[in-house]
């Protein structure tokens, strides 16, 4: 197999940060793989997947191999007049799969439409947008277990799915190469309009029984007005979750800051907007040299162009510390650091 060498990342991450990987191999069928197991460099060298590459932020040369996982393909695994199980290689386009269901009319993850990344991405932090989440539809997925080179298959309840949170970012973390997702998509599509956001713009546009392309389209409209997009400005969508505290120190905080944003998830348990917090704490918009704090959404860090990984994680631990020291909740951040 061809390895390449310094390989650079800059065209390889959403954050356009510029930095090298020791080698470099692209795979684009199962059977690459299992052709790399058996290569020296494979079993010698420190391993990272790479996807779609939106949910990483590089702050130094990856001393080791990078593999790029493009495995693609659709297939159908069973249908009937209401459902359909669809299996997607890991290296397909998350947005342009959400297309090509709403097009076709199948329902379920029209909410999670203009999301970067690839499909085999999306359960490992179980992607979320306007009131739906990846393990939803999610049945299963087959990953290649790095350790033994075999084939395992991960159910739904295998995943352990949470807010952002998956076992492949936890116990399983660097373990295995997602090869394909299966989802089960609804024929006869339910509307989800939860959230506050989508129900506005769909009434602005006097839609009142709204198709699965009409959501698609109202939060590919609210995204844009929100979110920088990462061909122009490099980022890497949430730089931060929003945190979960318990409902008594919500009731604490809401004596010093009226207006603080939440939602109720569990018993007792909140979920803080982070994106007001950062605001609220006046880092909404700063800009350093060439790299900052969006504008429209504070959780939101972007590279003008330039910016060096290193300079976007301290500045994420200024944010970190501050938000700590003005309303004592602690960040954490929904990027990988590399
Ligand atoms: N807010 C501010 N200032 C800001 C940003 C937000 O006051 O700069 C307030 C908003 O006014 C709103 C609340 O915070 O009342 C929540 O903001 P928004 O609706 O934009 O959603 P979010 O909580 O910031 C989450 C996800 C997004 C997802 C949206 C829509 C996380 C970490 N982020 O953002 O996911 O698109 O909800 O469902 O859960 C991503 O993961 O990359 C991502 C973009």
């Amino acid at each position: 197999m061809e390895f390449q060498e310094n390989k650079s990342l800059k065209e390889l991450n959403t954050f356009g940060i510029e930095c090298q990987a020791k080698y470099f191999i692209e795979i684009k069928k199962e059977s690459d793989l299992l052709q790399l197991y058996n290569e020296k460099l494979f079993q010698s060298e420190k391993k990272l997947v790479l996807g779609g590459g939106s949910n990483i932020l590089l702050t130094k040369k990856f001393d080791g191999l990078i593999i790029k996982n493009s495995i693609k393909g659709y297939e159908t695994i069973f249908e009937d007049d209401n459902f359909l199980e669809l299996k997607i290689g890991a290296g397909e386009n998350w947005h342009e799969l959400v297309m090509m269901c709403v097009e076709k009319n199948w329902g379920g993850i029209e909410n999670l439409s203009l999301i970067p990344g690839n499909a085999g991405t999306a359960p490992m932090q179980n992607i979320g947008a306007y009131g739906v989440e990846i393990k939803e539809t999610f049945k299963s997925l087959e990953a290649f277990e790095i350790s033994t080179g075999k084939i395992k298959t991960f159910n739904n309840e295998d995943c352990n799915f949470g807010y952002r949170e998956s076992i492949f970012k936890n116990e399983k973390k660097n373990q295995y190469i997602i090869l394909s997702i299966s989802l089960i998509l609804d024929k006869n599509p339910k509307i989800n309009l939860e959230y506050g956001d989508i129900k506005q713009t769909l009434s602005n546009k006097n839609i009142i029984h709204p198709t699965i392309k009409d959501i698609s389209n109202a939060i590919i409209e609210i995204r844009q007005r929100k979110l920088p997009d990462p061909n122009k400005i490099g980022n890497s969508g949430s730089f931060f979750k929003n945190p979960i505290i318990p409902a008594e120190k919500l009731n604490i905080l809401k004596k010093k800051f009226p207006k603080i944003v939440y939602y109720p998830v569990g018993e007792n348990k909140i979920k803080i907007a982070a994106g007001w917090l950062i605001d609220k704490a006046g880092w909404k918009g700063k800009t350093f040299n060439n790299y900052g704090v969006h504008k429209n959404q504070a959780l939101v860090l972007v590279n003008y162009g330039g910016a060096k990984g290193k300079e976007i994680f301290d500045l994420s631990e200024k944010i970190i510390n501050d938000i700590e020291l003005k309303f004592s909740i602690t960040l954490e951040r929904e990027v990988n650091i590399i």
